[in-house]
């Protein structure tokens, strides 16, 4: 029923006998090795699920192995035997990050026990590591489509901070790929296999930020019936990526600062500091340096976050990139839809290349979703193009059509952000809709950027 790979070392050849009989009776497959170099050798070859190694060995030791198999197989558990003298280099071993060790002659019953738990614990990791390369093939850079100069910056200055847990702001227009870059960033940095939490800081009512934040203790406020984690700790000692960061009003700019700096946090009605480990990656598509000056946001949070600084270029910058993400998408959406489209007409890509894409990469990806569902055909032409996009291309003025009440209502919303300069929350207020509201107004506008006036 076990099945497990052990290797056993041992220089001792009667004790190898003794212990390599009773793992087998216990049905496991067990491999012998009379000393460290032997040891190595099965290790490359075969794939090992625990190793039971002696202490003291002449030549290389057991110790000697050990940090051997921590750098290069951190995942396989090591259970020590050891003599009676030789117990304080178990102990090191121990807290070097050893399985288990047991003083020679073993309690057998009790060694195989811990044995079937090494082995557990080396399953849940290799099913964590499975699980973890998936995560990656979802979320890493390969998804990330881009081969223009542009791109290639970007991917050039994530590369650089790969090892490293320093807080990124990510710039970008809206619909550049910011929450892709967001999690490609966590995915393949070395917190990859710790949480990856993500708040949108517009989308979540004001007035439950804080609680969303920093959580709460039972009976803080009329409401709180039980306590909340906050993602600030659910986060720890992961990522908390903070979307639409420059949303924020002041005072909870100022908790958040409070929390980078001291490194804790406080639930709301909790009197304990609460120690956090987090990377902090936020966003914006706002000027935040503007936003500073207009005293809309404060300007040591900016410092905090900005420590590297990353920009999405908008699409109609890296308009080289259009047919690899015309071909990604049709791609992804003619697997989900069952289908067998290849690709676009050549007309349809000369307006796909002259279009301006206010809405950016998110803007295309919706063009081809629905074309990709609407069409009959093998290749989409431009009867399956939106005519917003064919008329985006003709210059203005020419017949416009009456506008609908929907259009208008968009437009008016537009025009109060821009009055207030991007001030959504004051925006929806002299508008009297809620913030979420108007997050949902500009979602149906399809992210097309605010025109200025
Ligand atoms: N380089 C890319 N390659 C492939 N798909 C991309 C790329 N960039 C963005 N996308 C896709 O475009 C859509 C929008 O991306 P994302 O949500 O990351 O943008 P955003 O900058 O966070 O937008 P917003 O500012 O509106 O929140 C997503 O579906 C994403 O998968
Ligand atoms: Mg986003």
């Amino acid at each position: 029923m076990n099945n497990a790979n052990i290797l056993i070392v041992d220089d001792e050849p009667n004790a190898l006998k003794v212990l390599s009989a009773i793992l087998e009776d216990a049905s496991y497959n067990v491999y012998k090795a009379n000393c460290v170099d032997k040891a190595e050798e099965l290790i490359s070859t075969e794939r090992i699920d625990s190793v039971i190694t002696d202490l003291k060995m002449p030549g290389r030791d057991g110790m000697n192995f050990f940090n051997y198999l921590n750098t290069k197989y951190p995942d396989i558990p090591v259970i020590f035997l050891t003599a009676f003298g030789t117990i304080d280099s178990a102990v090191s071993a121990m807290v070097k990050g050893a399985f288990y060790y047991f003083i020679k002659p073993p309690d057998y019953v009790k060694l195989k026990a811990i044995l079937a738990k090494a082995v557990e614990q080396r399953k849940l990791k290799s099913e964590i590591a499975e699980l973890r390369s998936q995560l990656e093939s979802t979320y890493g850079f390969s998804n990330i489509i881009g081969k223009s100069p542009n791109m290639e910056k970007v991917f050039k200055a994530v590369e650089a901070i790969k090892d490293s847990s320093t807080n990124v702001l990510i710039l970008g227009e809206t619909g550049t790929g910011k929450e892709l870059l967001a999690k490609a960033i966590h995915f393949t940095s070395r917190r990859h296999y710790k949480p990856f939490i993500a708040v949108n800081c517009a989308a979540v009512p004001r007035e439950l930020l804080e609680a969303e934040f920093f959580g709460h203790e039972k009976g803080a406020f009329t409401g709180a019936v039980s306590r909340r984690i906050g993602k600030f700790e659910e986060a720890s000692p992961g990522t908390l990526f903070l979307d639409e960061i420059g949303d924020l009003e002041l005072p909870l700019q100022a908790k958040i600062l409070r929390a980078i700096q001291e490194k804790e946090i406080e639930r709301i009605g909790g009197s304990k500091k609460i120690k956090i480990d987090i990377r902090l990656l936020a966003s914006t598509n706002r000027d935040l340096k503007k936003d500073i000056q207009l005293k809309n946001f404060r300007a040591d949070l900016y410092y905090r976050l900005n420590v590297i600084q990353i920009k999405l270029p908008p699409l109609r910058e890296r308009k080289s990139d259009i047919l690899l993400l015309v071909t990604h998408f049709i791609d992804k959406f003619s697997q989900r839809e069952n289908k067998h489209i290849s690709s676009v007409t050549p007309e349809v890509m000369k307006i796909f290349l002259e279009y301006s894409w206010p809405g950016n990469l998110r803007e295309l990806e919706n063009v081809i979703e629905r074309a990709v569902v609407l069409t009959k055909k093998e290749i989409i032409d431009v009867r399956d193009i939106p005519s917003e996009i064919k008329k985006g291309i003709k210059g203005n003025g020419s017949g416009e059509a009456l506008k609908s009440l929907k259009e208008m209502e968009i437009e008016t919303v537009i025009n109060a952000i821009n009055a207030f300069n991007g001030n959504k929350s004051k925006a929806a207020r002299v508008l009297g809709i809620t913030r979420k509201a108007i997050y949902s107004r500009l979602k149906e506008f399809n992210g097309h950027k605010i025109p200025k006036k």
